[in-house]
Order: C-alpha cells, then sequence, then structure tokens
C-alpha cells in the first residue's frame, strides 16, 4: 500500500463522474495523490449508481473484493458515497454484511467528506452521513478534472420529474439550479486554464431556473460569450420542457454544438403516460421536426426503454417504428430494470425477462442499423474534431469528436506514439476527412487546415 494516495471508482452518469471530480479535489486539497491501481491506495472510494439492478450488483461485487484488502491492511479506507447510499435499505445492508466499509456518505454530502474522512480515520465503527435533500448549494468546491480541453459544469442538481420507472428523483432530492454567475464564473476560469469544450450538466437542463428569471437558452446565449469556448454541450433534455428559445438557438449557434440528447424512452403514447413523461408520441415527434426546421444537420441521440410494465407487441412496433422515422444518430438502449420504491415496480403485467430480451435484441439491431446507415452519410465530408487522445481501439490512430457528437478515428503526420510533445494533438480542433463509416464511430485522415 502506498501512504498517502486514493483511488476512485465512479459507477452511473455524468452526474457521478462529476461529483467524482470534486471528491477528487478535495482529497488532492488534503495532500492526497491519484493512484493507478485501486490495489496500492490508501484511500479507496466508491461512488455508486442505483439507476439499475445491474448497476446495483456491479457495486456488491466490487465491494466484496475489498475485504481482503482491507484485512491485510487495516490502515486503509474503504469509504462508500453516490446514490446507492440514499436508500436505508443498501445502507442497512452496509451495516451487516460489509463490516469492513468505513464510511458511508450521501449525495448531498460531498462538501462534508474532509470532515467525515477525518473522523472515520478516527473511530473504529463504520460511520454513515447521508441526509434525504438539502436546499443550499455549496460553491467554491475544488476539482480535479480528467481532461484540460473539456469539462463538465453543473448547472443545476436534482430532479422533480418522477417518472415512474426512475430512482432519480429518490436519490438526488428536488431541483435546485445554480446562480448564472457561479456557472459564468466557472466557464470563465475554466477557458482561461485552456478548456474548449463544456457539457453543461442536469437531469432536466430545460428546467433550468437561474436567479434574475434566466432561462436555459438565455443561459447558453450568455455561455457563448466567453472568450475559449468553442464548444457547447448539455445533458441532459426532457422532451417536456423543450422551449421554442431553446429550438431558436440551434438556429444560428456560434459555440452550442448542433447536437441534442432527448430520451424518448417509448414510442407508444399509452407506455409514455404509464412513466409519467407527459408528451405523446406525436408530441415528441413535433419537437423533432421544429429542431430539424430550426437546423437541418442537427444529430439526435436518445434513450429507450423495452420492456416497460404492461408494454405489448404492438407498443413495442410503435417504438420501433418512430426509430425508423427519428433515424437517431445513436441511441442508448436499456431493458426495464425495476426499482424498490418506484411506481412502476409496484405496477401489474411486469414482463417477463424472457421477451425482455428478445425485445432489446430486435431493437438493438435496428439502432445499430440506422446508426450504420447515417454513419455512411458522412463518408467524404470534412468535419472538425476535438481530439481527446489516441484511440482506444488502435493507438496508431486519434481519436475525437465532431460537433455533432459523432467520434472519429483518424490517422496523422503527427503519430500518437511520438515522444514529441509537439506531435500531441490532444485537445487540439483538427479537420479530418471522413474515409469510413462504422456503427459506433468513423474513420478518416487530418487534412491541413
Ligand atoms: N434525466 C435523464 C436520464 C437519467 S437516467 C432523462 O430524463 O432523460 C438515464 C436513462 O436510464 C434514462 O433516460 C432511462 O432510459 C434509463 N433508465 C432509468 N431508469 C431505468 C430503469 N428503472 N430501468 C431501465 N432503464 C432506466
Ligand atoms: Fe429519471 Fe425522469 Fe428525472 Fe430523468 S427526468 S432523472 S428519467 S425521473
Ligand atoms: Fe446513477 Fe445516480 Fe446518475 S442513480 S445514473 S449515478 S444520478
Amino acid at each position: 500500500m502506498k501512504p498517502n494516495t486514493y483511488h476512485i471508482t465512479t459507477f452511473g452518469c455524468q452526474m457521478n463522474e462529476r461529483d467524482s471530480e470534486t471528491l477528487a479535489g478535495l482529497l488532492e486539497q488534503l495532500g492526497y495523490a491519484k493512484n493507478q491501481t485501486r490495489q496500492e491506495a490508501q484511500i479507496i472510494l466508491l461512488n455508486t449508481c442505483s439507476i439499475r439492478d445491474n448497476a446495483d450488483k456491479r457495486f456488491f461485487g466490487t465491494l466484496g473484493q475489498l475485504k481482503r484488502l482491507k484485512q491485510n491492511q487495516p490502515d486503509r479506507l474503504v469509504a462508500v458515497c453516490g446514490c446507492m447510499m440514499q436508500q436505508d435499505r443498501i445502507v442497512e445492508t452496509l451495516k451487516k454484511k460489509y463490516p469492513w466499509v468505513d464510511l458511508v456518505f450521501g449525495t448531498q454530502n460531498i462538501d462534508e467528506f474532509p470532515e467525515l474522512l477525518h473522523q472515520a480515520a478516527t473511530q473504529a465503527k463504520i460511520l454513515i452521513q447521508t441526509y434525504e435533500d438539502r436546499s443550499d448549494i455549496v460553491e467554491g468546491l475544488p476539482a480535479s478534472r480528467r481532461y484540460p480541453f473539456k469539462a463538465y459544469i453543473n448547472i443545476m442538481f436534482g430532479c422533480d420529474n418522477f417518472c415512474t420507472y426512475c430512482i432519480v428523483p429518490y436519490t438526488r432530492g428536488r431541483e435546485k439550479s445554480r446562480s448564472p454567475e457561479a456557472i459564468l464564473d466557472e466557464a470563465r476560469r475554466l477557458a482561461d486554464d485552456g478548456t474548449k469544450e463544456i457539457m453543461l450538466l442536469g437531469q432536466n437542463v430545460n428546467s433550468y431556473k437561474g436567479s434574475g428569471g434566466v432561462s436555459f437558452a438565455a443561459l447558453i446565449r450568455q455561455l457563448e460569450e466567453v472568450a475559449g469556448i468553442e464548444r457547447i454541450r448539455f445533458m441532459t433534455s426532457h422532451p417536456k420542457d423543450l422551449s421554442t428559445e431553446l429550438i431558436e438557438a440551434f438556429r444560428r449557434p456560434k459555440a452550442l454544438c448542433p447536437h441534442i440528447h432527448l430520451p424518448v424512452q417509448s414510442g407508444s403514447t399509452a407506455v409514455l403516460a404509464r412513466m409519467n413523461r407527459r408528451y405523446s408520441r406525436d408530441q415528441y415527434l413535433e419537437l423533432v421536426d421544429r429542431l430539424r426546421q430550426a437546423n437541418p444537420e442537427i444529430s439526435l441521440t436518445t434513450d429507450i426503454i423495452v420492456g416497460f410494465p404492461g408494454e405489448t407487441e404492438e407498443d413495442f412496433q410503435d417504438t420501433l417504428s418512430l426509430i425508423e422515422q427519428v433515424r437517431f444518430s445513436s441511441a442508448f438502449t436499456f431493458i426495464y430494470s425495476p426499482r424498490e420504491g418506484t411506481p412502476a415496480a409496484g405496477m401489474d403485467e411486469q414482463i417477463s425477462e424472457a421477451v425482455k430480451h428478445e425485445r432489446f435484441d430486435r431493437l438493438v439491431d435496428l439502432v445499430n442499423h440506422i446508426s450504420i446507415t447515417e454513419n455512411q452519410k458522412q463518408v467524404g465530408k470534412t468535419v472538425s474534431v476535438l481530439v481527446e487522445g489516441p484511440s482506444k481501439t488502435d493507438n496508431s490512430l486519434w481519436s475525437g469528436r465532431t460537433p455533432e457528437h459523432r467520434l472519429v478515428n483518424f490517422r496523422s503526420l503527427e503519430r500518437p506514439q511520438s515522444l514529441s510533445p509537439a506531435a500531441d494533438l490532444s485537445g487540439q480542433i483538427v479537420r479530418v476527412r471522413v474515409s469510413a463509416a462504422n456503427t459506433f464511430s468513423l474513420n478518416g485522415e487530418a487534412v491541413s487546415p
């Protein structure tokens, strides 16, 4: 074990990734250094997700592996936090079955982490600190960020929508918006440090309400004026709150990227009603039309759930036909997973595992078929790519994303394996000619600007 080191494992969504950046920042302020492996770290932190049952299972699997590490070296500290800790049944299980955990804290206690760490290190029994909800937002916490050229910015926390399948409103509390000043200040400081791309985060960014009545679209317009910020993205927008003002922002965007992740969940109006999504199939399709009228280049991505309670073959066919109609660039597909305490978990007519899997396979086939067909339309175009680093699948190629969020792997005279810092394209925006299309990515060659 290396003293004064930490390792964080992050499960779940961008919110959790952003929280982990704050937790890492706090640890570094206390003098701990990041360690690449969990086995060697003195402080081991697991930041958990509860969105589907397999997320829970992965967490308990990982926790099981930590038992021996902790027994061999008791001066290590094992801490767990995140969405799972907001549920009493999970905390009870930890107390009973995982006594090697030292500290448990919730999504509302992140700023207290240094103090909790100190307390946990000095007491023998497990320390538990979770709040149900909190109305204030703590500003000014440090962050240790993953990339110097692109960054997440929280614009709001929590969710008030209570989609009937979803655990998030119970784990993240009520919606709270950060002030536009705090957001702009963070963006300016990031731009000064070399950040080119920002991703605005919230469970439903369209319901952002800044102090002084600043809407989400108005916030974007203000952020577009920050010098150095070349790309602005956001996650996630709920179709029921997508405003005309935001659709119009796509018409003549400056830094706003022509991409929107607009989760549809189902193509059946009856299922959408039982999900409490508060829009119909037709209303969703109308939004898509209006977005494409405002900006024909806009790329659309989505989330889809199969096997929601009571979903008939006909409902499922409605989902398939909506996908054919919209032609999403890509889609995240999920098998419905009942979450204890949510209304859908108690609904009659739960769908059998066999039917869910069979529908899921048909769904994925269609989504992938459309992704590759849409990607083929990009071949021959020249696109601009913000380079993230060497490609994960072939390290003789660079990898990055277009403004539409398409993943591009490309060849360049500057080789990723080169030891010369001048050849490092990471963080640069490079023009790339697309030469081939795959389901999840494009291939190409860098062209001179
Ligand atoms: N706030 C975002 C989504 C956050 S969760 C939104 O409203 O769009 C990300 C995705 O996980 C959801 O869009 C949904 O498709 C999926 N999801 C949430 N709960 C689920 C469950 N119980 N079973 C399966 N998928 C689920
Ligand atoms: Fe969950 Fe719905 Fe809130 Fe998204 S909008 S986090 S799916 S309750
Ligand atoms: Fe998971 Fe919590 Fe995000 S449940 S998806 S980490 S908000």
